[in-house]
């Protein structure tokens, strides 16, 4: 039965798990808001770990949450993995992150299905907070395994109402007893949809991705004077919220002078945000990305440039801070070509491509080999419960997926 001919993924199935998940945290626009270690990711947690159960495999957790799903294979050797995320944004889609832990959980399912023997064990890994959208960074507990961070920063991020996610784990039951790291794996790859319109448009259905641009993420605090908006002239304002304003028109101008490079802002908070009172205070986040450093390099310097300009002339001060940096990453040349036998095994068509996105497989990549596999998504619409991806592109994902699974596991026959 050890013929790779047969090994056949069912895309059915795989859909079936999408839609029956995508009821934890299912919110009435269709998308998901399932918030990393949140009672809906408890939910999908216990779901996954009773599949995996099911297939006969052990599961282990670490001390960050991150789950580990593992079939044995013929050879007591380290596990190939296939991971992603399970978390999604608050208002987040059904394949984001989901795709790559349901497709791997499809890909092990079919091999069980048909009693075939890997060499190597198999694994599956859900990484906690990938989105980073609850509490910053993203791909945090992925970088705890891979030694970028400590358990204890981990422990101690708070979301934007205080709560730490250490605390948030131990109440959901996933603060694991393994240490970070220590659940080993030689390889990994990583299935996802591609977040963007490049694939759709070319029409291709597989991506083979090579490599994960460059991110940086900043905090900003303009401070001005609360005054009262309709006895305070125009002229004597200490406004945060207009300083803001500029600073983020600014930021926009950052990203459109370093093409193909990208620059937003996404969390803004206003205060007292009251509708006659002048704004005290704004605190706002900044998102740099580009896939060469030293470009990244000069966008950094040109935001920090125009916003200490905007600060100076608009009658505030600001405060700004680097809160994380995650460096361009390329990943391992044998298994992006397992990706690329394993598109043209199943006959589908390919590109090369580099994320735009991040994601765990970024910092697993710097720890051990890995690589990832892109499928289209409608409009390239992601982070949005509009987010879509057909049945047969999911089923093309997983499949692909298998197969470069196989292709690399025969290096261990
Ligand atoms: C993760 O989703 C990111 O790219 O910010
Ligand atoms: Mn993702
Ligand atoms: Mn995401």
């Amino acid at each position: 039965m050890n013929s790779k001919t047969n090994l056949t993924i069912n895309p059915q199935r795989l859909w079936d798990s999408l839609m029956e998940t995508a009821a934890f945290g299912g919110t009435p626009k269709g998308g998901i808001k399932r918030l990393t270690v949140s009672d809906e990711d408890k939910e999908v947690r216990d779901w996954f770990k009773a599949e995996c159960e099911k297939l006969g495999c052990t599961v282990q957790v670490d001390e960050v949450g991150n789950m580990f799903a593992t079939r044995p294979g013929k050879k007591d050797i380290l596990p190939i993995a296939m991971g992603s995320h399970l978390d999604t944004q608050p208002t987040g889609g059904k394949f984001d992150g989901v795709l790559g832990v349901l497709g791997a959980l499809e890909a092990l399912r079919s091999l069980v299905d048909m009693g075939y023997e890997t060499n190597a064990p198999i694994m599956i890994v859900n990484w906690t907070n990938e989105e980073g959208s609850r509490f910053a960074p993203a791909m945090l507990c992925s970088g705890v395994y891979a030694g970028v961070f400590t358990a204890d920063y981990a422990y101690t991020r708070e979301d934007r109402s205080g709560v730490k996610l250490g605390d948030e784990l131990s109440r959901i039951g996933y603060k694991g007893e393994h240490k970070a790291g220590a659940i080993k794996f030689e390889s990994m790859f990583e299935l996802h949809i591609e977040q963007g319109p490049i694939l759709e448009a070319e029409e291709k259905i597989i991506g083979v991705v090579t490599g994960v641009q460059g991110m940086r993420w900043y905090e900003v605090t303009v401070t001005g004077q609360e005054s009262h908006t309709g006895a305070t002239p125009m002229g004597l304002r200490k406004n945060a919220l207009l300083a803001s304003a500029r600073m983020i028109d600014a930021i926009d101008h950052v990203g459109m002078n370093h093409l193909p490079g990208v620059a937003s802002v996404g969390l803004i908070e206003n205060r007292p945000n009251s509708r006659n009172v002048v704004p005290g205070e704004v605190f706002f986040t900044v998102d740099l990305r580009h896939p060469d450093e030293a470009v990244l390099d000069k966008m950094e310097a040109a935001f920090r440039q125009s916003i200490a300009k905007i600060g100076a002339g608009s009658n505030v001060t600001f405060e700004e801070k680097c809160i994380w940096k995650s460096p361009a990453v390329k990943f391992a040349p044998a298994l992006i070509e397992c990706v690329r036998q394993g598109a043209k095994q199943a006959g589908y068509s390919s590109r090369e491509m580099a994320s735009g996105a991040g994601h765990d497989a970024a910092y697993i990549a710097r720890v051990t080999p890995t690589t990832m596999i892109f499928v289209p998504c409608l409009g390239g619409i992601s982070h949005n419960e509009a987010e879509s991806t057909t049945l047969e592109e999911c089923g093309a994902g997983a499949q692909v997926l298998l197969n470069a699974v196989l292709a690399h596991d025969a290096s261990f026959a």
